[in-house]
């Protein structure tokens, strides 16, 4: 129930630094499962993914320490088998990410079917193909996965299709399996990358991780170690595409320019300036951009998670815009409160036709998920007068400190946090 109120029309300078990365802090959590020892990790995001995550680790009888507010202490010697419930696995995805380590840890594993964003179907064939052929059983009763198996044997396992969750849990499985494990047809995003960069911290036996096989050798034991998340290149394009669509001057700090090469060269190629440096980049908004076609990939095609904020975006660009989504069933279901604020934009399926407007104006909204709220927010930002933004839960799931990080960017927004009281009252 909780808002952000946006005064938009005011150009966006300034420095941001970029938090951890959601999807990368996601998967390295459940991870620390696998050590014997304690692992401590840097730059993990304030976010409630990531306290989701905790959450499930000391329910387990993990001892969780938060250091500080990006360093976190985790040791999971004397963790206990349990079901992942319910109620802790339905708001994220990567609750499935327990499926692998758990079975790993225990030979079982117990956890309530995932949630997270609403973006149509999302099945989980191929993670439940990747723990078959590794020679688990498993059932699927009462929302519970439940998976066993006596011994994990390495094994050659072709996706279906490229799929970043499978993938993970894929890693996460074979690292202490017997032998080894080839992934063929394997997701190649950043934070696979990091994943395996954190397990090989611990003495795994990962190679190939950001291409489209992964060879993984199993591997007795894992100690515990010290590792730093990457940054967020979803939230680093993200405040990209805001401090462009306010005619801004933003330095994007603390990122990775490798990761965000997608994402930078669909921004410069309708008109955004964007200068790079090592560890960050500059970003010089214009009047008006060029209109553009985009389809999204996965890594290093341009990122389904960046195309609600492109989206919102282009709905202020000179012509014709055509974004194609296909990664997912149903993405565009923001679409409908972009038109709230003006946006002239026609979907068809997996595609979106946006007939660029000179200007939108400030409109009540809802977000529907987690990019879609950062859309919303990017387009209440651009617009002169007062925009409001419900159910931001979902954009708290992976934002670090949003509000914050835009108002010292010189952005008029507030968080107003309604009080069961007022809950009750309206
Ligand atoms: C991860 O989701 C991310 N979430 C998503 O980010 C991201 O959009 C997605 O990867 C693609 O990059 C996390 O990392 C926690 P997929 P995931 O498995 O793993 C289909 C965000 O905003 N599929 O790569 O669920 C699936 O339905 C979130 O941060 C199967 O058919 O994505 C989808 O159409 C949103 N069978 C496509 O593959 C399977 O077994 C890609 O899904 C698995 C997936």
């Amino acid at each position: 129930m909780d808002k952000f109120i946006i005064n938009g029309g005011k150009r966006l300078t300034g420095t941001v630094n970029i938090s951890g990365a959601k999807n990368a802090a996601v998967a390295i959590i459940p991870a620390t499962i696998l050590a014997d020892g304690p692992c401590i990790l840097y730059n993990v995001p304030e976010i409630n993914d990531v306290s989701i995550d905790l959450r499930i680790l000391t329910e387990m009888g993990a001892e969780v320490k938060i250091i500080n507010k990006n360093t976190i202490r985790i040791d999971a010697a004397h963790i206990r088998d349990m079901v992942v419930p319910y109620e802790m696995a339905r708001s994220m995805r990567a609750s499935y990410y327990f499926l692998s380590t758990m079975l790993n840890r225990f030979g079982r594993a117990r956890v309530s079917m995932p949630g997270g964003c609403d973006l149509g179907d999302r099945p989980i064939d191929q993670h439940l193909k990747c723990f078959k052929a590794l020679g688990a059983d498993y059932t699927i009763e009462h929302g519970i996965v439940d998976i066993k198996a006596d011994k994990l044997i390495g094994t050659q396992i072709y996706f279906d299709r490229v799929t970043v969750g499978a993938t993970i849990n894929a890693i996460l499985a074979a690292c202490k399996a017997e032998g080894l494990t080839i992934l063929e047809n394997a997701a190649k995003e950043p934070h696979i990358v990091d994943l395996a960069n954190f397990l090989n911290s611990m003495g795994a036996d990962i190679m190939g991780a950001g291409t489209d096989v992964i060879k993984i050798r199993g591997v007795n034991k894992l100690h515990g170690t010290e590792y730093t998340v990457i940054p967020d290149q979803i939230e680093a394009g993200t405040y990209m595409i805001a401090a462009a669509a306010t005619k801004g001057n933003v330095i994007i700090n603390n990122i990775i320019p490798k990761h965000l090469e997608p994402i930078t060269s669909k921004l410069r190629k309708i008109g955004v300036v964007i200068e790079e440096h090592d560890d960050y980049l500059r970003v010089i908004g214009q009047e008006r951009y060029e209109k553009t076609t985009v389809k999204t990939m996965p890594h290093p095609g341009f990122p389904t998670d960046m195309q609600p904020q492109l989206t919102a975006l282009l709905t202020m660009a000179k012509g014709t815009s055509i974004v194609t989504e296909s990664m997912f069933d149903n993405r565009f279901r923001y679409v409908d409160e972009l038109r709230r604020m003006g946006a002239d934009i026609s979907v068809d399926g997996k595609v979106a036709i946006i007939e660029g407007v000179e200007h939108l104006t400030g409109a009540p909204v809802k977000a529907s998920d987690l990019r879609a709220g950062a859309a919303l927010i990017i387009a209440g930002l651009s617009t002169e007068g007062i925009t409001e933004i419900e159910d931001i839960y979902h954009i708290e799931r992976g934002y670090e400190d949003m509000e914050i990080k835009l108002q010292n960017l010189g952005a008029d927004i507030v968080k107003r946090v309604f009080t069961d009281g007022m809950r009750k009252a309206l």
